[in-house]
């Protein structure tokens, strides 16, 4: 969800109103992707490196994620949308720990969209966890076993009564990446193994349900090989 900052900043704007508009882009993309025929969806908010940011961001980041949790949870039960958070949860503030866990209990009875928030998330930091755990296991690392594992570590809530034994997420069809960044950054490395990459230009406080459908109708028109000879026609 790239260029918050940026578009801000155009309108002479702080930091943080970018990040509030980027909250607005959030529920319209969560409101359309079902009826576009998205059953998973993954957003990528806070990075492990986005500690780096100044402290005065951080924070103010960290409190709008706590007051959308507690403004959406109730919109998003009723939409059918299940919510889960992928990362580390220990380095988080407790008041929003509590409100991630509350969330995801809320919402564990959604079927129509599985709505996957990355905080303090690193695609290599859950990799090496997931070597430690298949290693601790014993089991021989096939790529089902360490798929397995891989979830454990990516999600924390794995193991919690709402959360189905073993679940794991589906491998990511297509990375949307806006304000004309082209770089993966740490995200679900293992995951998009072959995912499809769009590139936007606009940035993230702009997405709606038309650009999202633009994108999904773009998708679709793609022939995906997975390394085999595409089919004949
Ligand atoms: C990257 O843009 C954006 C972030 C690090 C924060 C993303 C957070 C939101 C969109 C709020 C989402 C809220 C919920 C509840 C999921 P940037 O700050 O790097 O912008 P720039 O590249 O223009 O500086």
């Amino acid at each position: 969800m790239d260029g918050n900052g940026r578009w801000a900043a155009r309108r002479g704007r702080p930091r943080t109103d970018g990040h509030r508009a980027g909250v607005e882009a959030v529920r319209r993309v969560v409101e359309a992707a079902p009826g576009l025929g998205v059953s998973t969806l993954t957003l990528y908010a806070f990075s492990a490196d986005n500690w780096k940011r100044p402290e005065t961001e951080v924070s103010a980041l960290m409190a709008l994620f706590r007051w959308a949790l507690r403004r959406e949870i109730v919109r998003l039960k009723r939409a059918g949308v299940r919510l889960s958070v992928i990362g580390r949860r220990d380095r988080l503030p407790e008041a929003l720990r509590n409100g991630i866990a509350r969330g995801e209990w809320e919402t564990r009875r959604g079927t129509r969209l599985h709505l996957r928030i990355a905080v303090d998330y690193s695609a290599r930091d859950a990799l090496v966890e997931a070597a430690r755990r298949c290693q601790a296991s014993g089991e021989a690392p096939t790529r089902a076993a360490f798929a397995r594992h891989l979830a454990a570590a990516t999600s924390p809530s794995m193991g919690h009564p709402h959360t189905l034994p073993g679940e794991q997420a589906p491998d990511v069809d297509l990375v949307v990446r806006t304000a004309g960044e082209q770089r993966l950054s740490d995200f679900l490395l293992w995951e998009c193994a072959y995912a499809e990459f769009a590139f936007l230009e606009p940035c993230w406080p702009e997405m709606d349900a038309e650009a999202l459908a633009a994108v999904l109708a773009d998708f679709r028109s793609r022939t995906r090989k997975f390394g085999a000879l595409p089919e004949a026609a």
